[in-house]
């Protein structure tokens, strides 16, 4: 690294990755398996600022979930930033430069890109993983691949119930 930029490095092998994630979750259990995927995936693909789940918990809204990283916006509704756009789109959303972006919500000015995979469970918006970090164009195709590919290994580790409201959320 001689000219100043900092770089992505190489693609992390994620199908070594997604058999040891595989291997880490041993239970059924979503809350558990989101808080050991995103420490997971914090700890082992490089130049990350923040990795978390927001879940479906309300209406056309994503709720904060389990995450790593610095404090973080909560609610995010449908169709709101690159999280609400992944939600409404159902579509994985992968980001170069998150400046360049009208509609993207600053949660930390140090995210320069940033990767949203939307988790789907019984044709359901269940929740989104997303992914920050404070590298421009920090994620490649390969890198969109291979965390899809994370992802679907929680889901089917996962037993995606339901949510009832969070506690503050208003009753009709
Ligand atoms: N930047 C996201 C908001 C969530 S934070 O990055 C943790 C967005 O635009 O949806």
């Amino acid at each position: 690294m001689t000219d100043g930029v900092l770089r992505a490095g190489p693609v992390p092998a994620y199908t070594t990755l997604a058999r040891q994630l595989r291997a880490l979750l041993d239970t059924r259990d979503w809350l558990t398996n989101c808080a050991q995927t995103c420490a997971f995936i914090f700890d082992t693909v490089p130049n990350l600022n923040w990795v978390g789940f927001y879940l479906h918990r309300q209406p056309e809204m994503l709720v904060l979930g389990p995450f790593q990283g610095r404090p973080a916006c909560n609610p995010i509704a449908f169709g709101q930033g690159v999280c609400g756009t992944a939600a409404a789109t159902r579509e994985t959303q992968r980001i170069d430069d998150v400046a360049a972006l009208a509609n993207h919500i600053v949660c930390d000015p140090l995210s320069r890109s940033e990767l949203v995979v939307p988790i789907c469970s019984a044709d359901r918006l269940w929740g989104v993983l997303d992914i920050d970090s404070p590298l421009p164009a920090r994620f490649a195709a390969a890198d969109q691949t291979g965390i899809e590919q994370l992802v679907a290994v929680f889901r089917e580790a996962s037993r995606l119930q339901s949510f009832s409201a969070p506690a503050d959320a208003a009753t009709a």
